[in-house]
């Protein structure tokens, strides 16, 4: 597969088999973001590997922001929690570039898995706070996203199905409407 074709072919995933990952997939993962660009290469990422069922459980039912809305985690057997010390990345023009540089390390985490039949989701609403207490983050560390990481399973489950259909997944805008060319 080519880059390309990774990227035409990913998709979220909200359903897991309970099949584990090998450990050398897993670091062809971690080193996927590891080999990424960042601010005045700071590299600013942290990455935290959650394999314990117990921790998983506790992300699952006590990170989402409504609720249990990060229940579907559960049985994915890996969640990696993107951190950043935004110390060691730049501000500039009103933004802060650790945001950048880990989306491109997760990114590049999240298109290697899937090249390797590893699905994962991203997932932006998680309460920060919860995220930090369940996995001892210090202050000074931000929680940028986490995901969890697994083989998806062969049926897509209903919660995955229902954000899918509100989020319009498959839908993308144009080229006509995002692209200017030589001016707005
Ligand atoms: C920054 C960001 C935050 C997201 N947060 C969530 C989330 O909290 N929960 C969730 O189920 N999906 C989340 N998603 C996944 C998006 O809903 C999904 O990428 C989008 O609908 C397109 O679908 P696709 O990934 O299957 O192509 C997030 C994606 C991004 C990039």
């Amino acid at each position: 597969m080519t880059v390309f074709d990774v990227i035409k072919s990913r998709k979220s995933i909200r359903k897991y088999s309970t099949k584990d990952i090998e450990d050398e997939k897993l670091n062809i993962i971690l080193e996927a973001g590891r080999l990424a660009p960042s601010w005045q290469n700071k590299q600013c990422w942290r990455f935290v590997v959650v394999k314990d069922k117990e921790k998983i459980h506790q992300l699952a039912l006590k990170s989402g922001l409504i609720s249990k809305a990060n229940f579907f985690i559960k049985d994915a057997p890996v969640v990696i929690v993107v951190c950043a010390n935004p110390k060691e990345s730049g501000f500039m023009n009103g933004q802060h570039y650790y945001l950048v540089d880990t989306a491109i390390a997760f990114q590049q985490m999240v298109l290697t898995a899937y090249e390797m039949g590893i699905g994962s989701c991203w997932l932006g609403a998680f309460n920060e706070e919860k995220v930090k207490q369940i996995l001892e983050i210090p202050e000074n560390i931000k929680v940028v996203a986490l995901s969890p990481f697994g083989y998806p399973s062969e049926k897509e489950g209903l919660y995955g199905k229902v954000i899918k259909a509100f989020a319009g997944s498959k839908r993308r805008k144009s080229l006509e409407e995002i692209v200017h060319y030589e001016k707005w």
